[in-house]
Formats: structure tokens, C-alpha cells, sequence
């Protein structure tokens, strides 16, 4: 059985690859996140023999042991592993609270870390070329190009995403297993609504100009990921960030952002 395992299914742009990747021909696509009622209208809608609810909380590694231990009793190979579940908190170290600092670290590096092993040993099938090995789409974001006053623990965590799916990407390529980075700036999901505690809906100036739609995030980076692109960041304008990023000094980056975020 050839499945595809997609993390942070049940809304956003997790849900936008499900869209894409009931289009494929997977045998099963295993969609994990913890709203067991977004997973089970998503299975009703693409049929519930091909879209299997896999209800987990990620940063309890006891339910995370629910997918190991359904591939140990299955026994799939997995053709496609997308790592999409994620969060942040805007605020500062001291100003947000404990919990929401480690859930970020525990979601975005433990639990994407602690998914990938434990799907890599049913990703390794012989006698495939790389065109048609299985993938690793990991979500990062371009938080990750620099650090971020205000969000530093969320930038943090998705540049972890970033180095380890970077390095995995040479780690496992002798068995034919292609690892894509996903870096896309701002995107038109729920995610800033809880990042913000309900205070922001929607993108403001530069960020709403930028904003991405996740449907055309999904399928574009779906097709990257498809022919074995290391890292694909989303958009001109955050091309343009990820260049910057690597040429001008971070001191000066971050002067600028002291000056333009007067609370700091
Ligand atoms: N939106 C943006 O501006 C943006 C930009 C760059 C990168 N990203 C990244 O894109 C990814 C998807 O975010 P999104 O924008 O689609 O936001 P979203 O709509 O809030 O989606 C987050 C997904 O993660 C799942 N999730 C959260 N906590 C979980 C947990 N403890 N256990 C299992 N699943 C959990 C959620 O499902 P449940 O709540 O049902 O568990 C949901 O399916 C994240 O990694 C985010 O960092 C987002």
C-alpha cells in the first residue's frame, strides 16, 4: 500500500495539499491533526476508503505513538511525508508565556523531527531512481531567514526546520528519498488569528500586500517537491528576503527593525 501522510490537515494550508494530493494516486492519504471533526468531513468529502483520519496532539509524544503504531500494524510504504503542522505566538520571551514558548519548540522541531524518523524506515523501498523515490515536504517559513523580535522563538523553530530538512536531504538521498524545504512569507489561513489570540484576522501593510493564497502555495510547492527541488521559497517577494538575508549584515537587518517596531 503507497500512502501519503500529511501533518496539519485539518486546516490552512495542510488542508490545501490534501486538495492536491487526492489528486495523485496515493492509496491512502493518513491526515493527522487533533480536530477529529475537520478530519472526518475532509475523508467524507474525498471518500473515506482513500482519506483516513489520524486524530494526534503532536506535542504529546503517547498520541504520536498512534501513527507509529498504525504503521507497525499496516505496514505501508510511504510515499509522501508533508510536515505542516505548526504554530506561533507573537510576543516577546517575556512577555508570552512558558507554555506557549515550548509548544512552539515542541510542535515545529520535536514533533516534525520525531515524525519523520519514525516514517523514514517505510520510505526506503530499493530499486527506485530519485525521479520516482518518495518525498519529504517539510514547512518552514522565510521567519526562518532571520531572526525576529517579537516572534524570535517561532523564527527560531522554523529556522531548525530549515537546517534539518536541509541536511536530511543529503542524509537520505542515496535511498532515494527527496527532502524539499517550503519557506513561504505570510499566508491567508488561521494561523495569525492564533498567533495574535483572535487581536489579528488578517495581514496588515506590506504583509497583506505579500500574502499568499494557500491553494496556489500548496500546488506550486507540491510540483517543486515532485522534481526534487531542495529548498523552494514561495513568491518574488520573499525570494527577495532570502537573498537579502544572506547579503546584508543581521545587525543592520536588525536595526532596522528596531527602528520601524518602536517597542523594542
Ligand atoms: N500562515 C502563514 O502565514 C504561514 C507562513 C509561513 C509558514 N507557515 C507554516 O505553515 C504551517 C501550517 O500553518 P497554517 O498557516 O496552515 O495554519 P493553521 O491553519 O493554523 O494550520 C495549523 C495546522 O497544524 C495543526 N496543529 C496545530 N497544533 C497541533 C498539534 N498539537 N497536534 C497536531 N496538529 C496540530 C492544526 O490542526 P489542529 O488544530 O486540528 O490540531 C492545523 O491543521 C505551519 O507550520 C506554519 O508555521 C504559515
Amino acid at each position: 500500500m503507497r500512502i501519503a501522510i500529511i501533518t496539519g490537515a485539518s486546516s490552512g494550508i495542510g488542508e490545501s495539499f490534501l486538495n492536491v494530493v487526492t489528486k495523485e494516486d496515493y492509496d491512502r492519504i493518513w491526515i493527522v491533526a487533533r480536530r477529529a471533526d475537520r478530519l472526518e468531513a475532509l475523508a467524507g468529502k474525498f471518500g473515506k476508503d482513500k482519506v483516513i483520519p489520524v486524530v494526534a496532539d503532536l506535542l504529546d509524544k503517547d498520541s504520536i505513538k498512534t501513527i507509529s503504531d498504525k504503521l507497525e500494524a499496516e505496514k505501508p510504504t510511504v510515499e509522501l511525508l508533508i510536515n505542516c503542522a505548526g504554530m506561533g505566538k507573537r510576543g516577546t520571551v517575556e512577555g508570552n508565556t512558558l507554555k506557549d514558548l515550548d509548544n512552539m519548540v515542541e510542535l515545529n522541531c520535536n514533533a516534525l523531527t520525531t515524525v519523520t524518523k519514525i516514517c523514514l524506515p517505510y520510505m526506503i523501498v530499493q530499486g527506485r531512481t530519485f525521479k520516482t523515490g518518495p518525498r519529504i515536504l517539510n514547512i518552514s517559513s522565510s521567519a526562518a531567514f532571520l531572526p525576529q523580535p517579537g516572534f524570535s522563538v517561532y523564527a527560531a523553530s522554523k529556522a531548525y526546520v530549515e537546517s534539518f530538512s536541509r541536511a536530511l536531504q543529503f542524509e537520505v538521498r542515496k535511498y532515494n528519498i527527496g527532502v524539499t524545504t517550503v519557506c513561504p512569507g505570510p499566508v491567508k489561513t488561521e494561523f495569525l488569528k492564533k498567533a495574535t489570540d483572535n487581536k489579528a484576522g488578517e495581514f496588515t501593510g506590506i504583509r497583506a500586500l505579500c500574502a499568499a493564497d494557500p491553494d496556489k502555495l500548496a500546488a506550486a510547492s507540491y510540483k517543486a517537491c515532485k522534481k526534487g527541488r531542495g529548498l523552494y521559497v514561495y513568491k518574488v517577494s520573499q525570494k527577495a528576503l532570502h537573498v537579502a538575508s544572506k547579503l546584508i549584515p543581521t545587525a543592520w537587518i536588525l536595526w532596522v527593525e528596531k527602528v520601524t517596531m518602536k517597542q523594542f
